[in-house]
């Protein structure tokens, strides 16, 4: 597949695009704003430089990438020649319904229509659509172009091929693709993620550690092994007998909370939104917040770097 419609291109959506583009493709970005198309451009430009600065793609290679992708207001023009199309429009099931019924008219039938979605139900946004077929989840991480993973979610009635194809394609753009069979909400990722953080933000909740110490024993401890050694290689490194004892033990204390923390609830309620207002579980200086991001950028591009390839 060489030509890409992506539609919205904020956060994700021109990172998405700068993806393809980098790879080869021919995209078209579409969003209903001007400026955050104007913006997006941008905002892939100076991507685009940070990683060559790093050693990560040539600055040769920068105007023709940027020179691959078209933006355009109008969701016809953007997705007439489309063989794949991926929307990363606002999480709102009603918007997003409605482009794919729009895409479902608009595209030829063999073109393939993906999601973002970070955890909507793939099938209840396709389930208005007539060609449902066709329609699949890509969950990409941000930032797109650093982080590997991409969820490909198969729908109550997204067909084979079209799980087999959009895979093939991601691993084409460099990505690393993983198959989720059944559309639950969260997929992997952030079923994971989110198991994580209600037990962190637990412990903090009942005192048992503040919240520099959670992220402590996690950046100091089982963190420093997880990008070698997930949870179900560890199951069996250590024994699935002892996991067991553990389990029988352990379980039972744990937070399994259907709901939100009552601290995380007060915390918005009395606007403690984290860096948004420099206060959320720990306080935040301007030069802490731009050394948190650094940090964190600069050790995604070093992570990038030692696995040799720009994603
Ligand atoms: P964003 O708010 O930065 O960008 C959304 C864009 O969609 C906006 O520029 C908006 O103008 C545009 N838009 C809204 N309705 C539209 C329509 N009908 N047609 C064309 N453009 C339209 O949002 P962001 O963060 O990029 O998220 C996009 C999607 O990706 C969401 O579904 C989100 O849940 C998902 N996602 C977000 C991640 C994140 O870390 N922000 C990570 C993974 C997935």
């Amino acid at each position: 597949m060489k030509n890409i419609a992506i539609i919205g291109a904020g956060l994700m959506g021109h990172g998405i695009a700068q993806v393809m583009a980098v790879h080869g493709c021919r995209v078209t970005l579409m969003d209903l704003k001007a400026e955050i198309l104007a913006a997006a451009r941008k905002h892939i430009h100076a991507n685009l430089t940070l990683l060559a600065g790093h050693g990560l793609g040539a600055t040769d290679d920068i105007e023709p990438a940027l020179n691959r992708i078209t933006c355009t207001g109008n969701l016809q023009d953007a997705v007439g020649n489309a063989e794949l199309v991926i929307e990363a429009v606002v999480e709102k099931l009603a918007i997003k319904q409605k482009l794919f019924m729009d895409l479902d008219d608009l595209c030829a039938p063999e073109t393939i229509l993906a999601t973002n979605t970070s955890v909507i139900s793939i099938s209840e946004i396709a389930r208005p659509a007539r060609h449902r077929h066709r329609i699949v989840g890509t969950h990409f991480w941000n930032p797109p172009y650093l982080i590997p993973l991409v969820e490909v979610i198969k729908g109550v009635d997204t067909s084979n091929e079209t799980m087999e194809q959009t895979f093939a394609f991601l691993q084409a753009v460099g990505k690393h693709p993983v198959k989720v069979l059944r559309d639950v909400p969260g997929f992997v990722g952030n079923r994971l993620q989110h198991a994580l953080w209600r037990e962190a933000l637990s412990i903090v909740e009942q005192g048992i550690a503040d919240a520099a110490t959670v992220d402590e024993c996690i950046k100091f401890g089982f963190g420093i092994r997880l990008p070698v050694l997930g949870p179900l290689e560890n199951v069996d490194m250590v024994g699935t007998d002892l996991t067991l004892d553990i389990h029988n033990y352990l379980l039972r204390h744990l937070e399994h909370s259907s709901k939100p923390s009552g601290l995380l609830i007060a915390k918005v309620k009395h606007n403690e939104l984290g860096f948004k207002t420099g206060k959320g579980y720990q306080e935040w200086s301007p030069e802490m917040m731009s050394e948190s991001r650094t940090r964190l950028q600069e050790y995604l591009i070093d992570v990038i770097k030692s696995k040799g390839k720009q994603q």
